[in-house]
């Protein structure tokens, strides 16, 4: 259609679009453009900032490398991790879950370890952690046989990927749980953290006024075929940022108990309930290690 005045250019671009013969793409589309639509007249976007806009986004994509995933950063301080994930898990979002975001640090290709195994692969200091946890069924029975990806950042902060002092695959394992669904391993307590700010991200957080650290937590990804596949993450309740999470990860469901032990070292048991679905396992994020230098 020849566009006369702005009211009709929404309508041109829907036309245009419905020929989409993929219904839910059509779908997820069609909301995509009424909403950005409705965006820049609800906010009367200047000429200046369309640039400035576009400008950020390729940002987003020159900042993405295979240890760094921008995108995913961005999605987590926008709320829109934590969204997705809780209107597609607990019974579709009717009840509280132990599902939570992936986060930006996931990588595939971790070492099988025997439950109880360390979790340190280079010398890492810290105080220690014992962690033992639970898989279940909505019913309450334990859930023999699903693999358990962990990986965490270390007591400064830095997940492996970022942190060229730490061994390949340090802080990450992968167990299986045994007949009574449990798994467990030895590591050291993760420290929360701050979120990169070199990038778009860093950009977005300093024009909000936001800081950019994360509270203390651990990170799985749960496995069974016959069940969806989760992620999910339990934080550390003493944690100063508990409650202003840069990334809107912190759910009530997902708050652990760490006890501590005599000595430096700490206790934590954790259940995670998993639910029967597709058991498609998520993208890493991110594929490989920062390069050694
Ligand atoms: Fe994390």
């Amino acid at each position: 259609m020849i566009i006369e005045t702005q009211d009709d250019v929404t309508q041109a671009v829907l036309q245009e679009m419905h020929r989409t013969p993929d219904a839910r793409t059509k779908e997820v589309l069609s909301a995509l453009v009424r909403h950005l639509h409705q965006l820049v007249k609800e906010v009367r976007l200047t000429e200046q900032e369309f640039q400035d806009a576009v400008s950020f986004i390729n940002a987003i994509g020159q900042k993405t490398t295979p240890s760094h995933n921008e995108a995913m950063l961005i999605a987590g301080a926008l709320g829109v991790s934590n969204l997705v994930c809780l209107i597609n898990n607990g019974a579709k979002g009717t009840r509280p879950t132990q599902a939570n975001n992936l986060g930006p640090f996931f990588r595939e290709g971790a070492p099988p370890l025997e439950n109880g195994a360390s979790l340190l692969r280079s010398p890492t200091p810290g105080p220690r952690l014992s962690f033992k946890g639970w898989v279940r069924d909505l019913e309450g029975r334990p859930v023999e046989g699903a693999l358990v990806d962990v990986w965490h950042s270390s007591p400064i902060g830095l997940y492996e990927n970022q942190d060229r002092t730490q061994a390949e695959m340090n802080l990450r394992g992968k167990f299986t749980t045994d007949t009574d669904g449990s798994f467990g391993f030895q590591s050291v307590k993760p420290a929360g953290y701050p979120v990169p700010i070199d990038g778009p991200n860093g950009a977005l957080l300093r024009a909000q006024k936001r800081h950019n650290f994360r509270p203390a937590h651990l990170h799985f990804l749960i496995h069974k075929p016959g069940y969806k596949t989760i992620a999910s993450q339990v934080y550390d309740p003493a944690d100063p940022h508990l409650e202003t999470d840069s990334q809107f990860g912190v759910t009530r469901a997902l708050i652990g108990n760490f006890v501590k032990e005599v000595g430096e070292g700490y206790r934590l048991e954790f259940t995670f309930v998993i639910e029967p679905g597709e058991s498609r396992r998520p993208k890493a994020p991110i594929t490989q290690k920062v390069a050694a230098v």
